[in-house]
């Protein structure tokens, strides 16, 4: 076959079409649900109660630190909340280094902790807290799938996004991370957990100034996916009855639940399984789950891309000069080394003979291709990514259709989202959207949606959920 049938082919294959969208979003509604009832599925999808009871207005005021571990950095923050949607943040980041990503939950803690050590020295030396013996209080977000039995506490599950660090699966990570804190004599109280999403979910209800509607939805599609939403009491059945019971008491009627739709379909009844899919789960240490995730978010898009131009020179229709796969440049033989960064840069290469990309393969993978090649590429490219963000548009359109704020008449609602995939791709935004509108939804509730970035939202989020935490 040529390169041209054979890419044509894999473009199809890439099609999401209309009828995947819906039975993907009737799929989601029915696992979701059973999901709310228990635990007992293990591939199900987790529908993690946060204990987040209420969400905030914007009159929220005080100054909070928050810790952030998401994917690839870690980020440390004071947020002063100013009362008037407005916020004002200091932030330090640190790249966590590979080796920490699968050592032991103490290496890894203690490093985390000393970066808040730092942060401390350099920006509140002189705080009230510091010197009259107080402690602030630090609102924790960690973005990984993990049981929660209150505001302060939380087993992790599983590792996702390419951590490894076996002997913390099943621990309290605020009391791993307190007692490095403590050990260093950090002046911080650990007082809330929340996911990226929880908090991009808190932080766009804060900001925003409700002209776009109430938000529902906190999602995130950057080096990993997920979504939270706000959900009535009594449809979160797995809450054991007396503390269903106590919070009814304290008035309490909605929380928010961490979806984790990462590992929406872990059975692949609905989502697409090119061997590329197959190949790239081989490599991952979460083996079976997160499925979804592995389709849709940044950490994957590069790297199925890799599969497919290795398995394309496997059949002698590209890069033709190299005979045999070890001959290949050593980049496009190594595992997640094509970031999806340059696949945006590809997406909307319009240069004469798409010389941006040649420059960019050359770059990133030392890897020199023809005119055919590059077209070739961009086509592939293209397809991964609209099928990511066509994917996308089905756990979204999902939870809208089971939350009863979006039945009302012409109202307007927002989804705050956060992450570099739905933030810089070119086009992801408005191909979701596209698919939304092929939904059970239709294009008349994809027109009342807003989509509205949540910059910063997981740090702010998390200084909200720290907020609301009693002494
Ligand atoms: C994690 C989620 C997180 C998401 C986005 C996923 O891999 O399981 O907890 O919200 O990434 O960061």
């Amino acid at each position: 076959m040529s390169l041209d049938s054979e890419v044509d082919k894999i473009v199809q294959e890439f099609h999401v079409s209309e009828e995947v969208l819906q039975k993907g979003v009737d799929r989601f509604i029915e696992l979701a649900k059973s999901g709310l009832n228990s635990d007992e599925d293990k591939y199900g999808l987790p529908m993690i109660p946060t204990y987040v009871t209420s969400i905030p207005d914007g009159k929220e005021k005080g100054v909070l630190l928050a810790a952030d571990l998401g994917g690839t950095n870690f980020r440390v923050c004071s947020v002063q909340l100013n009362g008037d949607h407005t916020f004002k943040l200091i932030q330090q980041k640190s790249h966590i280094p590979a080796e920490l990503m699968s050592s032991t939950s103490d290496e890894l803690f203690s490093y985390l902790a000393s970066k808040v050590e730092v942060f401390l020295k350099t920006h509140h030396e002189n705080s009230t807290e510091t010197s009259n013996g107080k402690k602030f209080k630090l609102g924790f977000t960690f973005s990984f799938p993990v049981t929660q039995s209150a505001l302060n506490a939380g087993t992790l599950l599983r590792w996702t996004k390419g951590f490894n660090i076996p002997d913390c699966v099943g621990k309290d990570v605020v009391k791993v991370f307190q007692s490095h804190l403590d050990a260093l004599k950090v002046p911080v109280t650990v007082s809330a957990l929340a996911n990226d999403t929880v908090g991009t979910l808190l932080a766009r209800s804060y900001t925003g100034s409700n002209k776009e509607g109430t938000t529902l939805v906190g999602c995130i599609f950057g080096t990993g996916t997920n979504g939270a939403y706000n959900e009535k009491l009594e449809n979160i059945k797995k809450i054991p009855d007396d503390v269903r019971e106590k919070l009814k008491a304290q008035g309490v009627t909605h929380m928010v639940v961490n979806t984790e739709w990462g590992s929406f379909d872990n059975q692949l009844k609905v989502l697409p399984n090119s061997k590329y899919d197959v190949q790239v789960d081989e490599l991952t240490s979460n083996k079976g789950f997160h499925m979804f995730e592995k389709r849709v978010s940044g950490m994957f898009l590069g790297e199925i891309l890799r599969h497919i131009l290795v398995d394309l020179h496997s059949k002698g229709v590209m890069f033709t000069q190299y005979s045999g796969y070890e001959s290949l440049p050593h980049r496009l033989r190594t595992p997640w080394d094509l970031d999806s960064e340059v696949l945006s840069l590809i997406e909307i290469d319009d240069s004469t003979k798409l010389q941006a990309t040649e420059l960019s393969l050359r770059q990133s993978l030392r890897l020199p291709t023809t005119v055919e090649e590059r077209l070739a590429i961009q086509k592939l490219t293209r397809a991964v990514a609209k099928r990511s963000a066509y994917l996308a548009a089905i756990p979204i359109a999902a939870l809208l259709h089971m939350t009863e704020a979006f039945k009302g008449h012409n109202i307007e609602v927002d989804v705050g989202a956060d992450g570099s995939v739905v933030e810089f791709y070119p086009g992801f935004r408005t191909m979701m959207r596209d698919a939304i509108a092929q939904t059970q939804i239709g294009s008349q509730g994809e027109r009342r949606l807003h989509v509205n970035i949540a910059k910063d939202g997981s740090s702010v989020g998390a200084a909200l959920c720290a907020l609301s935490e009693k002494d």
